[in-house]
């Protein structure tokens, strides 16, 4: 059966975009976008796609209020697995617990460095650069009570090139969250259909197999040598 998903997004909504595009129909269908921000252009994104779209606020009112909004919505839509993309927003404690361990975020650097309160967009990438980081990446989690640290179900390696920029950086990484959200999501709700938990799901990019002999000396060498710049 198809999953309904609800994504969670603050701005441009990239993410959502190419889960619009990437996921596959059978699997997962995004049946409901929330934002905390009238102005998101996720909700056009959501419009174009003739999908439901919550606006709740959550600058400067009750917790419990917003909870009570978000938790009404995703009822409202079926949503049994909720997707982060790009939300900059804790999720409230009490959806937390109500979607327990069927809530994923993305985050653009390999967690658990360089994640927590405040690492978030550019700030993510400056920290990078200015730490000297040669590798950063992409980290597809699942969420809890703390920002950044629930159990990582997937990542991807991304070089940090000498003269990158914050901007030019995101922008590398963002192409690979772009193919690693829609496969990832897909792969939990495929866990969820079958009864079976996300957090057992994992997804290792082929570097990461390089050590444990499961890719032929070519490949690997060929995966070494693209990655070597300069
Ligand atoms: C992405 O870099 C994602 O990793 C982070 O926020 C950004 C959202 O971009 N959580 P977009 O709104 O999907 O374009």
């Amino acid at each position: 059966m198809t999953v309904p998903i609800g994504v969670f997004a603050s701005g441009g909504g990239t993410n959502l975009q190419a889960l619009f595009d990437r996921l596959d129909p059978d699997v997962a269908r995004i049946a409901l976008v929330l934002t905390d921000r009238p102005q998101a252009h996720a909700l056009e994104r959501a419009r174009a796609a003739g999908v439901r779209a919550a606006v709740v606020p959550i600058a400067n009112r009750p917790g419990d209020v917003v909870a009570g909004e978000m938790i009404d919505a995703l009822r409202g839509a079926g949503v049994r697995l909720v997707v982060l993309a790009g939300f900059v927003r804790k999720v409230p404690d009490d959806v937390v617990r109500r979607w327990s361990g069927r809530i994923l975020n993305i985050h653009p650097a390999l967690l658990p460095s360089y994640g927590g309160k405040g690492m978030y967009g550019h700030h993510v990438h400056q920290a990078v650069i200015e730490a000297g980081a040669l590798v950063t990446g992409v980290t597809v989690h699942l969420v809890d009570e703390e920002y950044d640290r629930g159990r990582i179900l997937a990542q991807w390696p991304v070089p940090v090139l000498a003269g990158d920029t914050p901007e030019v950086l995101a922008a590398r990484v963002l192409k690979v969250e772009h193919l690693l959200y829609p496969a990832v999501v897909g792969a939990a709700a495929r866990a969820l259909d079958a009864g079976r938990e996300i957090r057992d799901v994992a997804w290792h990019p082929p570097v990461a197999f390089a050590g444990a002999g499961e890719v032929d000396p070519a490949t690997i060498e060929a995966l070494v040598g693209e990655g070597i710049t300069g």
